[in-house]
């Protein structure tokens, strides 16, 4: 008997997709197993998010199939996909979409809300490790931009998901603050065991995945060891 290798937290095969005629994705394929962080570069406009919204379920590719955690999703319809996405991903944006009716446990408890699993305790145990365990009353209003991000974080990872998916998660934070959200980030989703897709021009933070994509013309191009470590700045982040 073998034994069954597990399937990827997060994989998509031979995307292609395109608005009107201007084709953005040229039969991208990638995966990132449980516990694993690839990094994604590439220039503006490249589709580095266009990628992310597909393998996220916002929108279904062209052509090419996307798969969360051994099964498929792309054929799966809008609501069975939002049901799965609760349950298997967390997102985390540039701008942490808070709901601003909720207080900052709430949100953090939505995708257990939605998936109708995981533990309610975990919300609060990950806010209090994301710094903000004393604020989990108020409201997302009263929080800075480097702490809505953090309760993104706590989010993303309440439901226990087996990928998180983030595009530029540090980007409208200063450098101190993007630190300190991306540090987290990695962190938690290690410790998880969740596997992580990050879009990121900061060269340090991909410095510190495991491994390193670019996106150009459409296509993922693998960066070697040599070619990222000879990008990377002096001083590296995690370093
Ligand atoms: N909803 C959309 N409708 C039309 N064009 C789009 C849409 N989303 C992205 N694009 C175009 O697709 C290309 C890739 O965009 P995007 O994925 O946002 O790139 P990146 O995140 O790498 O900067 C760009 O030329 C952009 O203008
Ligand atoms: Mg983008």
């Amino acid at each position: 008997m073998t034994v069954p290798t597990p399937s990827p937290a997060l994989e998509a095969r031979q995307l292609h997709h395109a608005f009107g005629p201007a084709t953005v994705l040229h039969g991208v394929s990638l995966s990132v197993q449980p516990g694993e962080v690839v990094a994604v570069s590439g220039p503006s406009g490249s589709g580095k998010s266009t990628l992310l919204h597909l393998l996220g379920g916002l929108d279904v590719p062209q052509q090419g199939e996307v798969w969360w955690a051994g099964e498929r999703v792309d054929t799966l319809d809008t609501q069975a996909r939002a049901v799965r996405r609760a349950g298997r991903l967390g997102l985390v944006f540039q701008h942490h979409y808070l709901l601003e009716d909720l207080t900052i446990l709430q949100n953090v408890q939505v995708p257990l809300m939605l998936s109708g699993t995981g533990d309610p305790q975990h919300a609060q145990t990950l806010l209090k490790r994301v710094g903000l365990g004393e604020r989990s009353r108020e409201m997302p209003g009263v929080l800075s931009g480097g702490e809505r991000q953090r309760v993104a974080i706590a989010r993303a990872l309440a439901g226990q998901p087996a990928a998180v998916l983030a595009d530029e998660p540090t980007g409208s934070l200063d450098r101190a603050n993007a630190q300190r959200v991306a540090g987290l980030l990695l962190e938690l989703a290690r410790e998880q065991r969740a596997g992580v897709l990050l879009v990121t021009h900061d060269e340090s933070l991909a410095a510190s995945a495991d491994r390193a994509l670019h996106l150009l013309d459409g296509r993922i191009v693998e960066r070697t060891g040599e070619e990222a470590a000879g990008e990377r700045p002096a001083a590296t982040l995690f370093s």
